[in-house]
């Protein structure tokens, strides 16, 4: 079901929790809400959800004001980050909890009660485990119960918060990829809470950044990713630099050198600019970025490299194929943002990129 979140405002005393928000969700829809601890995605969730009424603003499921519907009418299901299971239920009888409390008129058949729950063990890969207490099942095993548990009543929406957060990251991942299998197959419209955000990037079909009690962006994962519209939401998804540089003639210059890179209609003043550690070549010569290696470090199949450019700005980190740069500390490195981003007060003023040559340069330690 098409869930429209209108100009809500969400107060706890005084204290504004959410202003003035707006979203879309589509039917059949994921989306993920991604944002920092506080930022309002859980006083979201239970805004749709009716366990909260908002302040001031409406929310819709499909023409129909959901104020005006009880949390059982609006017939969702919610799944929380701590499993809340029912403990002294054996894991059947916790799936079929929704059915089984309906009213005589809308409830099924005790059989098919059971058979749905069945049907959802099977879907959530837990087949065999009816008959155990949650007590007897890893996080990750009560976590699929929750879910087969919020899915039993065939939910309008799907409401997920950080159902993964107390699990160790290689479940998580597991289980993100699952999740999404199982979107995939029954359709539901989800709306998914973290506050990673490579779990947002992967798992949902549109991205809503969210900060402050205000929504950033709202986009798919490339968009948010390739086109952040804030220095909020570039620094909040994937790693990133940011530069205080100034503008003249249309160059960009850091300190006092221009770095080889135009923004040329921009006029003259300072900015910063954002970019990514990968998204970066060696140069050789000047008019370019260049300062010495203060840490490197080994992740995975790069080397993170920090560089220090002067004494004002905080190192950059700048990440190279491990066979591109020797980790000693102290090397000179000289490079090239090859996708970048300008910030002024106001906003993103321009981004650039270029293609990414290989300079074949390696990094040589300085001797010093
Ligand atoms: N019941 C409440 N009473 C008072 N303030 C509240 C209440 N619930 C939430 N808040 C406040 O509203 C803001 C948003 O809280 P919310 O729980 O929505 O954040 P969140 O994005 O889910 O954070 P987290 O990632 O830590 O779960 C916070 O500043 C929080 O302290
Ligand atoms: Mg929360």
């Amino acid at each position: 079901m098409e869930v429209r979140v209108q100009n809500i405002r969400k107060e706890f005393g005084r204290y504004p929790a959410l202003e003035d928000v707006s979203l879309d969700i589509r039917s059949g829809e994921l989306v993920a809400l991604l944002g920092p601890s506080g930022s309002g995605k859980t006083t979201l969730l239970r805004l749709i959800a009716g366990l909260e009424s908002p302040t001031e603003g409406t929310i819709f499921f499909g023409d129909e004001d959901a104020s005006k519907k009880s949390v059982q009418q609006r017939n969702i299901g919610f799944v929380f980050q701590h499993y809340a299971l029912f403990r002294h239920m054996t894991v059947l009888d916790n799936v079929s909890f929704g059915l089984n409390v309906r009213p005589a008129n809308r409830r099924p058949q005790a059989a098919e009660i059971r058979r749905r729950a069945l049907d959802l063990l099977e879907l959530v890969q837990l087949s065999g485990l009816e008959k155990r207490y949650p007590a007897q099942l890893s996080g990750g095993q009560r976590q699929r119960v929750a879910l087969a548990r919020a899915m039993a009543v065939e939910p309008n929406v799907l409401l997920l918060d950080e159902p993964f957060g107390a699990l160790d990251a290689q479940v998580r991942k597991e289980l993100r990829k699952w999740l999404r299998e199982i979107h995939d197959r029954t359709g539901h419209t989800t709306v998914f809470v973290t506050h990673d955000q490579e779990e947002a990037l992967e798992l949902a079909d549109r991205v809503v950044v969210m900060s402050k009690g205000a929504i950033e962006q709202v986009g798919t994962p490339d968009d948010i990713y390739d086109h952040p519209v804030s220095p909020f939401v570039y620094g909040f998804i994937g790693q990133s630099n940011c530069l205080d540089v100034t503008l003249s003639r249309g160059e960009i210059w850091f300190e006092d050198r221009p770095i080889g890179l135009r923004a040329a209609s921009e006029p003259d003043g300072p900015a910063t600019l954002y970019f990514r550690p990968h998204d970066i070549e060696l140069v050789d010569g000047c008019g370019c970025l260049a300062g010495l290696v203060t840490a490197g470090r080994r992740v995975a199949g790069t080397r993170h490299l920090e560089v220090s450019l002067g004494r004002t700005q905080p190192p950059v980190e700048i990440e190279l194929p491990p066979e591109r740069a020797s980790s000693t500390d102290h090397s000179r490195v000289a490079f090239r943002p090859t996708r970048w981003k300008l910030y002024r007060g106001a906003g993103d003023v321009a981004r650039g990129s270029v293609q990414a040559q290989s300079s074949g340069i390696e990094l040589a330690p300085t001797g010093t």
